[in-house]
This record gives C-alpha cells, structure tokens and sequence, in this order.
C-alpha cells in the first residue's frame, strides 16, 4: 500500500497521540518516569500528550507517515471525510528548529510555553494529579539532560532536534523511519546544519540512528535510589549536499 509522508495537521492530533503512545509503552524511560503501572491514567498521558503534540503542530515541524487504501484510489472518500481522513497514520516525527544560544526566546515561543504550561495544569487539575509520572524522576532526567546539553551542544547556530519518532509496530523495517528522519537531515544538509535526538533504547535505536548518520556524544544516566535510566544523545553533523561539493571542487581547482 503506499505511504506518504506529508505535514501533519489538526485532523491528526488523535491518531498520532495514539501511535506515540503505542510505540513508547516498551520504551526504557516511559518505563522509568511511569514508575508505577497502578498509578498510571492513559486518560490523563492521552491529555498531556494532546497538549504537547497541539503545541508542536504549532512551534515544530511534525510529520506524519499515511498510508492510502487501494480502495481509496478507486473510491473517493465518504460525505464529509476528507481523503486524509479516509487515509491511516502509521508514522509520525517532530522535530524542533535550531535555537541559536544568542538569540533570546521570541515573544510568540514564549507565548506557546506559556500555553502549554496552562493547558498542563488544567490537565492536572482536571485528572486530579499526574497520572502515574513520578516527578521526582522527571526532574532528575531534566536536571540530567540540562548538564549534557551544556556539554555537547555547543554549536552557536543551533541544532535540528527530533523531538518525536514513532511508527506503527506492523509497518517497521520498510523504511518509513528513515524517511521520517531524511525529510528534515536532508534540509539539515542543505542548510549545513547539525541534528540531534535522544533514545532511551539502546538496541536497537542506537544502531538505527548510526545507519542514519548520527553518533552517540552523550550517555546521560539518571539514577533514583539505585533505580537507573540511560538516555543516549546523539548528534548528527550534515553531509555535503552534491551542489556544495561542486562548489567547493571548483573553488579547489581555481584555487590551483
Ligand atoms: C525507531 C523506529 C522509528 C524505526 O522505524 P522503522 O520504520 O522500523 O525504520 P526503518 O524501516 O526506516 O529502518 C531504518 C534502518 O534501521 C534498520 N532497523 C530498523 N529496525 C531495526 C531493528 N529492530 N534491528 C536492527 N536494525 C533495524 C533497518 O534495517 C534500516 O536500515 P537500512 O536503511 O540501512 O536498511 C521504530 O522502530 C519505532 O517506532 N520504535 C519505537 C519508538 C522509538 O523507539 N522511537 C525512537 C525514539 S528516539
């Protein structure tokens, strides 16, 4: 069937809730953060998440994979279901834009942060508490990963950061991964700019993402009495696009 990668857009918002919410279940650090499988809401993680992905439809660059019934191609979508609508999500990547350290927060991101810390305490509110995270857990990882940050992300113009990558468990291996991850290196290497992405997922992320161009720089490592969660940080630096090498092999002639 074939698969299209496209920007996602407001219709999505539920199917792409679902599909990270699925494929992060087994993850290390959900596990680690979401201690407690007795405390834990999905009502309360399905609210948080709407929240955070309406924030990204907003402030990131979030992608969706769609895959388009045969059936579809030959009949057209039902009264009031538009052919996206018709069509089903089997992948889904955000990714953050570069935020040079020099240059201070913008009004309008401001504005977006502040929303979505208002839209979380009405969540809270609403759902009475946390829903199972820990959050002594989440701030030792953000403490964590604000130490590796300083560490490793010292280029002045910024990193693209994948904030989100997921496809559906029975549509992996047929390369919807990577091109959830090219859409955006691609402009990076154009741009000549550099990536980054954490995974909590030793095997077999680590791998993946190797294949892909980037390189573990950081292991961060968050403990709480005993209990220990390993996040990788990967960085990706860009690849010369043929137009760049041109110009540089002619810059290298003349200069002969
Ligand atoms: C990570 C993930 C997005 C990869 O998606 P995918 O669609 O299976 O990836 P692709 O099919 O494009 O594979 C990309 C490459 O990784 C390799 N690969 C994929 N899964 C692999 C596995 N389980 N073991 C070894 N290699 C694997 C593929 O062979 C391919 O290599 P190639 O392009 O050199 O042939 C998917 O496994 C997933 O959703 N995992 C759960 C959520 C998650 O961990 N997200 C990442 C958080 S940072």
């Amino acid at each position: 069937m074939p698969v299209e990668i496209v920007p996602m857009t407001q219709a999505d918002i539920p199917a792409v809730v679902e599909c990270i919410m699925t494929a992060f279940a087994d993850d290390p650090w959900f596990q680690w953060i979401y201690d407690d499988p007795a405390k834990y809401s999905k009502e309360r993680n399905i609210a948080s998440l709407t929240s955070r992905v309406l924030w990204g439809l907003n402030n990131a660059m979030f992608y969706v994979a769609k895959e388009t019934p045969p059936s579809l191609e030959q009949t057209p979508p039902l009264p009031g279901q538009s052919e996206q609508q018709a069509s089903r999500l089997v992948g889904v990547s955000m990714w953050l834009h570069p935020e040079p350290p020099s240059e201070p927060e913008s009004w309008y991101s401001y504005f977006q942060h502040w929303l979505l810390f208002v839209r979380q305490f009405v969540n809270n509110v609403r759902y009475l508490g946390y829903g199972g995270l820990n959050v002594k857990r989440y701030w030792i990882w953000k403490s964590r990963q604000a130490e590796a940050k300083r560490q490793i992300l010292t280029d002045p113009r910024g990193y693209y950061w994948c904030g989100i990558l997921a496809v559906n468990q029975e549509m992996r291996r047929k390369g919807l991964g990577r091109k959830l991850v090219e859409i955006m290196t691609n402009q990076a290497d154009r741009e000549g700019m550099k990536c980054y992405l954490e995974s909590s997922k030793l095997v077999p992320n680590v791998d993946i993402y190797r294949g892909m161009g980037f390189e573990t720089a950081f292991e961060i490592s968050c403990e709480d009495e005993g209990d220990i969660c390993k996040v990788y940080s990967m960085i990706r630096d860009p690849k010369q696009t043929k137009p760049q090498q041109d110009l540089n092999e002619r810059e290298s002639e003349a200069s002969k």
